[in-house]
């Protein structure tokens, strides 16, 4: 495996190797001893594009826990405000003799795009609305911790899935790993052609998220991305937290053993309480956190020569 650019290039072997390899740097990130040798004199370029917390972080201190030499890289600042193009930006840095970059572009297909004019290895950090894959690898791995083989689990993702890349990779990656989904959004915030194309895929469809829930192993929050949403937003904020928010009232239908996911960043109030968010049955920290081994997992499997092959 050279790149990591969708969960469609994955198999289901490959997914559950990238999760195994994580339980092991998760011991890792836990014990005193932080740092691996494992990526001693490979340099790792960070390129966002876009605005991150979570992502741009945890890949970096991944790279650095396994010995990588890393290097923060961010649309501002570079050459780009001249007037230079991506294809001569990219190609630039890894003339350079970088071993990796990873990517994050408000453009879907940016990062494949850029596979194709250069030679290093490429991940995609997120890609407009298109994928966001390690994303969906930490989710499946903080609910494995959890709930167990995610066979036969039943795992429902709510919250505008017209504009979540994390709604693509996941439902991939859950749908690889044998879990049912259940989509729940308002018409206005599921992609179009989704009805149909759902069926097809077995997954269902819901408005009725008071009927969904207490049917859940795990219930993932989307965030509503209004910073997408040229044409405003409809519902309004406050109906669309009383009919698709996961309110107080609400945590109430979950079954005992379900748990709470969200990618982050929330919009508390909106698309999850602060009572729901901060719940005992809340992964959301655990997912922050599985977020640095899954990726040590990634950077071990894509740069150390050993590992999953596609
Ligand atoms: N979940 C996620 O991608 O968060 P950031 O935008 O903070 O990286």
């Amino acid at each position: 495996m050279k790149h990591l650019l969708s969960i469609e290039d994955l198999s289901r072997d490959e997914i559950e190797e990238i999760l195994d390899t994580a339980v092991s740097m998760h011991e890792v990130q836990h014990r005193d001893i932080k740092k691996l040798p494992t990526l001693r004199g490979r340099t790792i370029i960070n390129f966002f594009f876009e605005d991150s917390t979570r992502t741009r972080s945890s890949f970096e201190l991944a790279g650095k826990w396994l010995s990588a030499d890393t290097i923060n890289l961010t649309g501002k600042g570079t050459s780009i405000s001249k007037g230079e193009s991506l294809r001569d930006t990219v190609m630039t840095i890894d003339a350079m003799g970088v071993d990796m970059m990873i990517i994050r572009h408000m453009a879907s297909g940016a990062p494949a795009q850029i596979a194709q004019w250069t030679k290093c290895s490429i991940v995609n950090a997120g890609d407009g609305t298109h994928e966001h894959p390690s994303q969906a690898l930490l989710d499946a791995y903080t609910m494995r911790n959890r709930l167990g083989d995610l066979e036969g689990k039943h795992v429902a993702m709510v919250g505008d899935l017209t504009h979540s890349r994390v709604f693509r990779s996941n439902l991939l990656c859950l749908r690889k790993l044998g879990a049912e989904v259940t989509l729940v959004a308002p018409p206005t915030l599921l992609p179009s052609g989704m009805g149909p194309w759902a069926q097809a895929e077995d997954v269902t469809v819901s408005h009725d998220l008071d009927a969904v829930l207490p049917t859940v192993d795990a219930v993932m929050m989307l965030r509503v991305q209004r910073e997408r949403m040229s044409g405003g937003f409809f519902p309004t904020a406050r109906e669309y937290a009383v009919t698709y928010g996961l309110t107080k009232e609400r945590l109430r239908l979950l079954p005992d053993h379900a748990v709470i996911c969200h990618p982050g960043p929330m919009n508390r109030g909106l698309e999850i309480s602060g009572d729901a968010a901060d719940a005992a049955q809340s992964l959301v920290l655990d997912q922050v956190s599985a977020g640095v081994a899954v990726r040590m997992s990634i950077l071990y499997h894509l740069l150390s020569g050993e590992g999953t092959s596609a």
